[in-house]
């Protein structure tokens, strides 16, 4: 053996014995990832080096060099898959003691929607009238200014268009005039309505109404009315009073009393202002335990709730029937004023203020 040889020998033995004592203080994946380029690297690895090496040395010694390097990367690649194996081992150990998961624990209650108090309110007002035999449509919150008034009687330059506060949509016709509105009312489904249909015509109509006006605690400027139509041979005032009387009912209980008395609507003919009885003083105007007036009704004993009256005949005309041969009753109440009477509410605004704590209580 050749002094060169017993170097390399040598070599090999020392690079091992680091290498092992390096493997073991490596206390991670990336550093065992460093390890085993610094050792095994194909380019620069130490003992690839010392593997080169081995064809530099006279050939009768060649073999008991190369058999050794060789016998050092095999140990090395060994003990590399015993140390990263112990890693993981660790590892698992670590993560199953820290990050344990106590199945016996008492799951969090994810939070569940659920439907807005007008929505549910709209929906027990259309149920009542469903229940009635009236079909439920709905229409356009854009609408034309034709609907929203001139079919119901009340052309341009009408003084009772101030009765309604309008949203104009900031667009001109040919003429120069807006034609387009948010619509004020559900009304302008009456003639909607009429016009595709042949009497008899029994339907309700729930959607959002938009006006230009200030807010205060009973009036919003976008809230939700509820329009009925019933025409047919031969309809009268006493049943426009039974459905109406029977809704009050379905709504607010067998006990409430139901007021009518004159209000003025174009698209009426007489018109009528419905009221019931308050529930908070039952009626009396004052409050049980104070003698002061109740605050609900303002003292009155009666609460309004909706406008109504018997199709006008010339609303019938213009959608093409013929007053003569058949008559009818409309009305239009306000869904948040019925949320509020029957919840005691005393602000319509609460409703759209996206306040959980109040929307959570329905
Ligand atoms: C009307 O809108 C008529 N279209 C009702 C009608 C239909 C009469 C059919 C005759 C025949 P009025 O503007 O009064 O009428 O509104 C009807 C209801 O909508 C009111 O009784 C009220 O409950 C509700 N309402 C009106 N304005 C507001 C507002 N700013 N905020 C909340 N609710 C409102």
């Amino acid at each position: 053996m050749t002094n060169g040889d017993t170097n390399l020998l040598t070599t090999i033995q020392q690079v091992g014995d680091t290498a092992l004592g390096d493997l073991e203080s490596a206390a991670d994946a990336s550093a065992l990832e460093a390890w085993r380029i610094a050792y095994l690297g194909r380019r620069d690895g130490r003992l690839t080096a010392l593997l080169r090496a081995v064809a530099t040395v006279p050939q009768e010694e060649r073999r008991e060099a190369g058999a050794a390097a060789n016998a050092l990367k095999a140990r090395l690649e060994t003990q590399l898959a015993a140390r990263e194996g112990a890693l993981k081992a660790a590892e698992l150990e670590r993560t199953a003691r820290e990050e344990r998961l106590d199945v016996t624990l008492p799951g969090r209650r994810p939070p569940l929607g659920r439907l807005h108090p007008i929505t549910q309110t709209v929906r027990e007002i259309c149920g009542v009238f469903a229940s009635m035999g009236f079909q439920v449509v709905e229409g356009p919150e854009v609408e034309w200014d034709r609907y929203n008034f001139e079919m119901l009687n009340i052309p341009k330059g009408h003084p009772a268009r101030d009765m309604w506060d309008t949203l104009w949509v900031d667009q001109l016709d040919e003429r120069g005039e807006r034609p387009m509105l948010m619509r004020t009312h559900t009304s302008p489904m009456q003639a909607r309505v009429m016009e595709q249909t042949k009497p008899p015509v029994r339907v309700v109509v729930p959607g959002k109404c938009y006006r230009y006006e200030a807010t205060d605690a009973t009036h919003e400027w976008h809230f939700y009315q509820v329009e009925g139509l019933a025409v047919d041979r031969g309809i009268t005032f006493a049943n426009l009073k039974g459905t109406l009387y029977e809704f009050a009912r379905g709504i607010f209980g067998p006990e409430r009393r139901v007021r009518f008395r004159c209000d003025y609507f174009p698209f009426v003919e007489p018109g009528v202002e419905m009221a019931i009885d308050c529930f908070a003083c039952d009626g009396t105007g004052r409050r049980v335990e104070t003698e002061d007036a109740c605050r609900i009704c303002r003292g009155s004993g009666w609460i309004e709730i909706m406008g109504a009256g018997m199709v006008h005949p010339r609303v019938l005309e213009m959608v093409g029937y013929d007053p003569a041969e058949c008559t009818g009753f409309a009305f239009g109440l306000g869904a948040e004023r019925i949320a509020m009477l029957k919840h005691g509410i005393q602000d319509i605004r609460l409703f759209y203020a996206n306040d959980l704590r109040f929307l959570q209580q329905f």
